[in-house]
C-alpha cells in the first residue's frame, strides 16, 4: 500500500511542505522522520498561511494523522508553541502522536549550539541556533533524552545527571560559562510531560500495522539531500539523515514498504548558511531571484543565498535517494527571463566533471558549465495543465527532466495550495 517519502534535493526550502500538504486529502498518516525545529514549512491555503516548524504539514488537513517519528530531536516548548498557535487559528491538532523514542532538546543543548558556533568563528557553520547538532550528538553519544525518559523521573534525573556530567565541565572550563544544574534541566523538560503523555506512543508499531491495514503514509523529510550529514557538503550540513534512508530509519518502517521516493526541488536553488554552493549568484541577478522568490528564511528570517538550477546537485539527489518522481517548485519565479542558465556539470582544475566531486576540496572549486534556455514573458501562474505553459516554459522542463533523470511529476506555479500542475499522480493506486 501507499508509503511515500517527500525530501529536499537541493539545500533545503524547496517547497516541501507544500508539496506534502497537498497530498493531505488521499493521505491516512504524515510523518517526520528526521530535524526538528531547525525546519521552516511554509503552507498557504487560500488567505491562511502557515509556518510549520516541527509539526509534520499534514497536520493541516482534517483527518490526516501527523506523526512524530523516532528520528526527530523535539524543542517541547516548540512543539507546544506551534500546537497553541494552531489551536487558537481553529485547527485541530488532537491527532497528533509521538514517537516514545524521539530525542528531546535540553536546554544546555541549545546554550552549545549557540556557543559552538561563535567559537568556530569563521569556520562556522551557520547553523539555526536550535540546539539540533548537540542533540544528535548526544543520542548518538548515548547520553541523550528521549521522550518516554520524561514519564520516569528517576531515569530522567540519572540520564541528566550523566550528560551534565560531560557538558559542565565544558561549559565552565572552555566556553567561560556557568555550570547547568540539574533540576533547572529537569524542571524546564517535565513541565511538558502531563501534556505530551496522551500524545506518545509506538509509532513504528502503529505505522507498519497502518500500512498492513492497506492505509497511505507520507514520510516528510526535513532539510534535504546537500543537508544530510552522511551525503550532503559535509561539514555544512545538519546533524541527521535528510536522504530516502532516514526515512526508515527515523520511522521504523523498512525499505521494501516505501513505493515512491519523491525530490522536491525548486527551478533554481537556494541555500541559507555557510558552506559551497557552485551556482550562487553574487551579483545583481541573485538579488533579483532572492526578491522575485521571497528568498527569506521561514525559521531564522535569514536572506537565502540564491544561484541557478544545478542539474548536477539534482542527478545526484536522484541516486543518492532513489527519486522516483520530481516536483519542480517555483517555476513562475523565473518568469521575465531572457535566458535562464542551468548548470549540467562543473569545470574542476581545468576538467569537466559530470557527477558531484566526492572530494571536499573538488566540489569548493568547482565552477558551473551552463546551458542557457529561452525564458518566457507571460504569466503562468494561473496554468493548471502542462498545455496550458508557454512553449519556453514546456522546453524547460523538459531539458530539466533530462538532465536531472528523474520525471517532473508536479509543477509549482505559486504558493497557493492550488497553484501546481500535475502531470503524474504521486501516489500509487
Ligand atoms: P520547505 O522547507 O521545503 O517546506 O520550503 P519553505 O516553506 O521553507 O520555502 C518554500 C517557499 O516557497 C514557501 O514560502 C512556499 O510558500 C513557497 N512556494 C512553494 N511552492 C511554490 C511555487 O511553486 N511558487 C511560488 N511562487 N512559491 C512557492
Ligand atoms: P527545511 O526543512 C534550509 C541549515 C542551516 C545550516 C545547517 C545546519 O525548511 O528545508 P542546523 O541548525 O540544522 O544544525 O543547521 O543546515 N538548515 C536548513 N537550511 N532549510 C532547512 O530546513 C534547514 N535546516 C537546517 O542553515 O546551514
Ligand atoms: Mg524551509
Amino acid at each position: 500500500m501507499p508509503a511515500v517519502v517527500v525530501l529536499g534535493a537541493q539545500w533545503g526550502d524547496e517547497g516541501k511542505g507544500k508539496a506534502t500538504d497537498q497530498l493531505g486529502t488521499a493521505t491516512d498518516y504524515v510523518v517526520k522522520f528526521n530535524g526538528g525545529n531547525n525546519a521552516g514549512h511554509t503552507v498557504v491555503v487560500g488567505d491562511e498561511q502557515y509556518a510549520l516548524h516541527l509539526l509534520p504539514s499534514g497536520i493541516l488537513s482534517p483527518g490526516v494523522v501527523p506523526v512524530i517519528g523516532n528520528g526527530v530531536v523535539i524543542d517541547l516548548e516548540v512543539l507546544f508553541r506551534e500546537v497553541d498557535g494552531l489551536i487558537a487559528r481553529g485547527v485541530d491538532t488532537s491527532r497528533l502522536l509521538v514517537s516514545s523514542n524521539a530525542h528531546v532538546i535540553a536546554g544546555y543543548n541549545r546554550t552549545l549550539d549557540k556557543v559552538t558556533e561563535r567559537f568556530l568563528g569563521a569556520r562556522k557553520i551557520g547553523t539555526t541556533g536550535r540546539g539540533i547538532g548537540p542533540t544528535y550528538a548526544d543520542k548518538i553519544n548515548r547520553i541523550g533524552i528521549r521522550v518516554q525518559d520524561l514519564f520516569d523521573t528517576d531515569i530522567l534525573a540519572q540520564k541528566v545527571h550523566g550528560a551534565l556530567a560531560q557538558k559542565n565541565p565544558m561549559f565552565v572550563k572552555v566556553y567561560n560559562r556557568r555550570a547547568v544544574t540539574v533540576d533547572e534541566t529537569i524542571d524546564a523538560l517535565v513541565r511538558f510531560a502531563d501534556r505530551l503523555r496522551p500524545m506518545v506512543t509506538d509509532t513504528a508499531l502503529l505505522l507498519n500495522d497502518a500500512l498492513d491495514a492497506g492505509r497511505t503514509v507520507v514520510f516528510e523529510g526535513g532539510q534535504a539531500t546537500m543537508l544530510d550529514v552522511d551525503h550532503g557538503t559535509y561539514p555544512f550540513v545538519t546533524s541527521s539523515s535528510a536522504t530516502a534512508g532516514g526515512a526508515c530509519t527515523g520511522s521504523g518502517v523498512g525499505p521494501t514498504r516505501i513505493d515512491r521516493v519523491v525530490g522536491v526541488a525548486k527551478a533554481y536553488t537556494t541555500r541559507v548558511g555557510e558552506g559551497p554552493f557552485p551556482t550562487e549568484l553574487h551579483d545583481a541577478k541573485g538579488t533579483w531571484l532572492r526578491e522575485a522568490g521571497h528568498e527569506y528564511g521561514t525559521t531564522t528570517g535569514r536572506p537565502r543565498r540564491t544561484g541557478w538550477y544545478d542539474s548536477v546537485v539534482v542527478r545526484y539527489a536522484g541516486r543518492t535517494n532513489g527519486l522516483t518522481d520530481l516536483v519542480l517548485t517555483k517555476l513562475d519565479v523565473l518568469t521575465g527571463l531572457d535566458k535562464i542558465p542551468v548548470a549540467v556539470a562543473y569545470e574542476i582544475n581545468g576538467r569537466r566533471v559530470e557527477e558531484m566531486p566526492d572530494n571536499q576540496s573538488d566540489f569548493h572549486h568547482a565552477v558551473p558549465v551552463y546551458e542557457y534556455f529561452d525564458g518566457w514573458g507571460s504569466d503562468i501562474s494561473r496554468a493548471r495543465t502542462f498545455e496550458d505553459l508557454p512553449p519556453g516554459a514546456r522546453a524547460y522542463i523538459t531539458a530539466l527532466e533530462e538532465l536531472s533523470k528523474t520525471r517532473i511529476s508536479v509543477i509549482g506555479v505559486g504558493a497557493d495550495r492550488e497553484a501546481s500542475i500535475v502531470r503524474h499522480d504521486l501516489l500509487p493506486r
